[in-house]
């Protein structure tokens, strides 16, 4: 049988006889231990979290192994973790970021996803729960800086049919690249919104074209990040939750093209389905309306929802 863990060598000089029966020792030894720690979580009142805390101990366990982590490695992520808890408040949770920068918020939106829908991505740090219900066709730009960009769509099920009743939870970043939690001269509603969309699932609203931005770099992460020289750009990006009743809910982004770091976003969340081209519009009622001169910019967007029920 192979062996699937690594075995410390013998000591120098010593009786083969005496190397291989070390050897022996330790791979029972190895086996034994992730074997333990596996079934010590097979009692716990959810199965679904025995099966989850199973699978995590095996894998940390196969990691361990195979990387021959030594105790100063592991010493030293265990630093880590208490700097990234130490830097962790309500508005800022470093866990949460390294999560996006390892490739694991985008893994679990991926292998999540249900099939025939509209790609989803990251939420992000920044989604307000208390964002206000505005009107359908409604102006976030309130005079503020920034290339004005009508965005319009609709809400569809798989078969391409209007959805009525559903709703866009609407946020993204300001002309400087912050976002109200960033940046105290905003108003905590700047540039988002809530919008129940018509009974045709359509909705719109004026806002304006949205900037690159980097992730936090002043923690653990950061620190990471640099020493991996990583890039710590996201690509441009509208965050947008669609929901409506009976229908699998749906976090994404909208990437308009042509931003940079599309093809190096640091938290993995481009899906070549999200990146939308920005258009000229020559709208003459919608240029009335908002005070714009045509053409003015446009994206436009149908999302696609799963029955609940399918899945
Ligand atoms: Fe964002």
């Amino acid at each position: 049988m192979a062996c699937l863990y690594h075995v410390p060598e013998g000591p120098a000089g010593a009786p083969i006889q005496d190397v291989n029966m070390s050897v022996n020792q330790h791979h029972l030894s190895n086996f034994q231990v992730t074997q333990d720690a596996i079934k010590s979580f097979a009692n716990a009142t959810d199965p679904r979290m025995a099966e989850v805390m199973g699978l995590l101990v095996k894998h940390l366990h196969a990691f361990v192994a195979e990387s021959h982590l030594t105790k100063a490695e592991w010493l030293k992520g265990l630093a880590f973790l208490t700097a990234a808890a130490q830097i962790t408040t309500d508005e800022r949770n470093e866990f949460s970021l390294l999560s996006d920068i390892m490739g694991i918020s985008s893994m679990v939106d991926v292998v999540s996803q249900p099939p025939g829908g509209t790609p989803s991505s990251v939420l992000g740090p920044f989604h307000n729960l208390d964002s206000h219900v505005k009107p359908n066709g409604c102006d976030l730009t309130q005079g503020q800086a920034g290339e004005r960009v009508w965005l319009k769509g609709r809400v569809l099920d798989v078969h391409h049919q209007p959805i009525a009743n559903a709703q866009i939870d609407f946020w993204q970043n300001a002309d400087n690249g912050l976002y109200p939690a960033q940046d105290a001269e905003q108003d905590p509603q700047n540039l988002r919104c809530k919008i129940n969309c018509n009974a045709n699932g359509e909705f719109n609203l004026l806002t304006i074209r949205p900037h690159p931005y980097t992730v936090p770099t002043d923690g653990p992460v950061g620190a990471l990040l640099a020493a991996s020289n990583r890039n710590i750009w996201r690509p441009a990006h509208f965050h947008i939750i669609v929901s409506a009743p009976g229908y699998v809910g749906l976090v994404t982004e909208l990437f308009p093209a042509g931003s940079d770091y599309l093809d190096d976003d640091t938290v993995f969340g481009v899906r070549p389905g999200l990146i939308v081209d920005v258009q000229q519009c020559h709208d003459a009622e919608v240029a009335k309306r908002f005070g714009l001169t045509t053409p003015f910019k446009e994206v436009s967007f149908d999302f696609c929802l799963v029955n609940a029920s399918s899945v």
